[in-house]
């Protein structure tokens, strides 16, 4: 037991990661515990760069692609004044929207999954999450959210590639299970009941 956890939020896009994100942070706080939230890609220039991609406005190939999020999880990682390890020493509980395991599914959906994971090993090596929590939802369901909310798609959000993700995902926790800790909760259900289980689950490490 230790009170001061990194826990990884994944699901493909329109799962309802971000609202779950933010009512665990939410819940978190309101316990008393010191929460710091964080996502990825990051708003470091790197990250930046990756929105460029994501929005069609600049073209890379996925190995490329690949390569900008392992150097923006780095910089995650690593960065001196608001990097994650150095909130963990502050004594923060870090709770980050995506981390290697989007890597393994969006970029493994396109090139060799063991390479990708091979490549963040740097970063299971310096931090690997305390609780990944998989929010699992359907890709049609997640489609008809995110249309729901706007109408233009960024590059991975159609409706095969996200069915590639979703297989992906469950592939790299078969593949990680004896070195990764994975909750999967049932995301087609009320955001207030997915909310408590995932509360229940943080809890119980914490
Ligand atoms: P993600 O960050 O995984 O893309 P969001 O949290 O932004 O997902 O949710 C995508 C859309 O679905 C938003 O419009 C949000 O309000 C809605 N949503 C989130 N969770 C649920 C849920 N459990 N049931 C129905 N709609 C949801
Ligand atoms: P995000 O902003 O979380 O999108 P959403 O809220 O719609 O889920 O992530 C942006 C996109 O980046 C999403 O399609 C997944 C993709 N992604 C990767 O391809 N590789 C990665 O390593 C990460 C962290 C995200």
């Amino acid at each position: 037991m230790k009170n001061n956890l990194f826990i990884a939020f994944e699901g493909i896009d329109g799962s309802g990661k971000s609202t779950q994100v933010k009512l665990l942070t939410e819940n978190l706080k309101k316990a008393g515990h010191k929460i710091y939230f964080t996502f990825e890609p990051t708003d470091s220039p790197i990250g930046s760069v990756i929105r460029n991609i994501l929005n069609h406005r600049i073209e890379a190939d996925h190995k490329t692609i690949a390569g900008l999020f392992l150097a923006d999880r780095l910089d995650h990682l690593l960065n001196k004044t608001n990097g994650i390890l150095k909130k963990l020493e502050e004594g923060f509980t870090v709770i980050s929207d995506r981390y290697y395991f989007s890597s393994y599914a969006y970029h493994g959906a396109h090139m060799s999954i063991d390479w990708v994971i091979e490549a963040n090993s740097l970063c299971a090596d310096l931090l690997r999450p305390d609780l990944n929590i998989y929010i699992d939802v359907a890709p049609e369901i997640g489609i008809k959210r995110l249309n729901s909310g706007r109408n233009s798609a960024d590059l991975f959000e159609n409706i095969e590639n996200l069915k590639k993700v979703k297989e992906k995902y469950f592939e790299a926790f078969e593949k990680l299970t004896s070195k990764e800790k994975v909750f999967i909760t049932d995301g087609n259900r009320s955001s207030d009941l997915i909310a408590d289980d995932i509360l229940n689950e943080v809890l119980g490490i914490m």
